[in-house]
């Protein structure tokens, strides 16, 4: 039986589908403690694993994560391909709010974060290779899963997500500057998430859902209401996505 593990970003702090479900308390890894308890349970014979990202209260704010201790613990269990839930704010034009998006590439303005296992500590120093971020297998298994889907706000099958630092939203300035940098897509926990997943040799890709458009987007300033009404339904639409990838 294959592990999948779903990290689950705001708005996914469970996954109720899953059966025979088992909780991983406490987990230790030597990088520390996960962001939560590592749910396990089966769905349509795959044996799956969720993590949520931000804890299960949502209150592990994005530079404050632990990703190389969350990767860990999800290798530690087994897993052998990853999909990354992430809610993102849409630069792109098509990206309006309950858009979904399984990016292909990635630019990190992330800093300060612990990003590497091969740092000379924790392991010797090593460069990765990095060209394309995303597993193209599972992007793929993603994206014929979404083309078969009764979508509300349609899908891209591309996307450069642009991952900030946070927790604060972006200026209107800065979103232009990502703009030309070619990003479609900004959120705060893309970076160092796929890299690591690169450095353990896990297969990882992204599932990314539009929940406001980005600053200077749209006439309005976003609103955490806006955003929180987006996220119910979308967050709805990605749990029936999982529930359609286990059975492909
Ligand atoms: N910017 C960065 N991260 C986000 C946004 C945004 O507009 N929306 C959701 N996550």
């Amino acid at each position: 039986m294959q592990t999948l593990a779903i990290i689950g970003g705001t708005g996914l702090t469970e996954l109720p589908e899953l059966n025979d479900k088992k909780v991983h308390q406490n987990i230790n890894t030597d990088l520390g403690k996960p962001s939560g308890d590592i749910i396990e349970g089966e769905l349509h014979g795959q044996r799956l694993l969720f993590l949520p990202r931000h804890g299960e209260l949502q209150a592990v704010a994005p530079h404050r994560i632990n990703y190389r201790a969350n990767m860990l613990a999800l290798q530690q269990l087994g897993a052998e391909n990853i999909i990354a839930v992430n809610a993102v704010g849409g630069i792109h034009c098509d990206a309006i709010a309950g858009h979904m998006s399984v990016p292909h590439q990635i630019v990190d303005y992330t800093w300060g974060r612990e990003h590497t296992f091969f740092d000379g500590l924790f392991k010797p120093l090593d460069h990765i290779e990095f060209s394309h971020p995303y597993d193209e297998i599972l992007r793929q298994k993603l994206i014929g899963i979404l083309s078969k889907q009764r979508l509300n706000h349609g899908y891209s099958d591309t996307g450069v997500y642009a991952a900030t630092q946070g927790p604060r939203l972006e200026s209107i300035a800065e979103i232009k500057r990502l703009e030309r940098d070619g990003c479609d897509l900004v959120g705060m926990t893309g970076m160092p998430e796929a890299a690591l997943a690169r450095e353990l040799n896990i297969p990882y890709a992204s599932l990314c859902l539009v929940v406001n458009p980005a600053a200077g987007k749209s006439d309005a300033l976003i609103t955490i209401e806006d955003i929180r009404q987006v996220l119910t339904q979308g967050m709805q639409e990605i749990k029936e996505i999982i529930v359609a990838f286990t059975k492909a």
